[in-house]
């Protein structure tokens, strides 16, 4: 994987992973540099609707980001291997902090749907793992960084922000969960659900990344309103709730 000198050069620290329908992210920064990931030789691109794949090199608050906005996902028919080239290639970037962000659906019945959920831990039901094929016996007890999610905490307070701390739960997908599953996925003691992240977050914790992760929650899980789910909608709350995350990252980045 040849990466390319702007962003090799680009003397950014920090990168964030942009999820369904938050790509309007990206729009609220200046721009220094694009490439759409079919133009990176080995980095899979997606054709979700919503996950329009390219990395910017941006500044936010005078420093540079790496923002990677789109994903591809296990759901596509790509393996855990491919899923998380990107983050392969931001380590070898030099990207040290790693901020993922995704769509999810409310399994806590506390946790309203537009609102943000900062991810405190994880269970991964993919039944996949990128870290096949090697030894790789990491210690998982602290994959979502604690000094980041503080940070956060504080930005949300300050600005009068919602936002909940819970487990997230990966999905398989694409299929959204059943009822019964929303039920499963509450006993197991998750808070929400979705069908990414959880490969990423492992494969930079094998790098040393520090890794924090946010849900922005589209919709209650199934069963828990009337409400069919359809993608439209999960992209068109994730766009309107975008703005709290622009707000939150423009306090906390210079402290990440
Ligand atoms: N389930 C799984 N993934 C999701 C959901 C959901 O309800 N909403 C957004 N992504």
């Amino acid at each position: 994987m040849k990466i390319p000198d702007e962003i090799k050069n680009s003397g950014a620290e920090t990168a964030i992973v942009l999820g369904s329908g938050l790509g309007p992210f990206a729009e609220s920064l200046e721009h220094d540099f694009s490439i759409g990931y079919g133009a990176i030789e080995g980095l899979p691109a997606s054709g979700v609707p919503g996950h329009a794949g390219r990395f910017i090199v941006a500044r936010l608050a005078g420093k540079p980001i790496l923002v990677a906005q789109g994903r591809v996902h296990l759901y596509e028919g790509w393996s855990a291997h491919e899923v998380v080239r990107h983050v392969q290639l931001m380590h070898a970037a030099g990207i040290k902090k790693l901020l993922l962000t995704n769509a999810a659906g409310t399994v806590n019945k506390s946790f309203e749907p537009g609102t943000w959920m900062v991810i405190s831990d994880h269970i991964n039901l993919t039944g996949h793992s990128p870290l096949r094929g090697g030894p790789n016996f990491i210690d998982m007890s602290q994959v979502y960084s604690p000094r980041i999610r503080s940070v956060f905490r504080k930005a949300a307070a300050e600005k009068n922000i919602k936002l909940h701390e819970g487990v997230y739960a990966a999905m398989p997908g694409p299929q959204f969960e059943t009822p019964a599953e929303i039920r499963m996925l509450q006993t197991l003691g998750a808070d929400a659900v979705g069908m990414s992240t959880v490969a990423e977050a492992t494969q930079a914790r094998l790098l040393g990344m520090e890794v924090a992760g946010f849900s922005c929650l589209t919709n209650w899980g199934a069963g828990l309103s009337d409400a069919a789910l359809a993608h439209e909608d999960v992209t068109a709350v994730g766009k309107a709730a975008a703005g709290q995350m622009v707000e939150l990252l423009h306090a906390a980045f210079p402290l990440v």
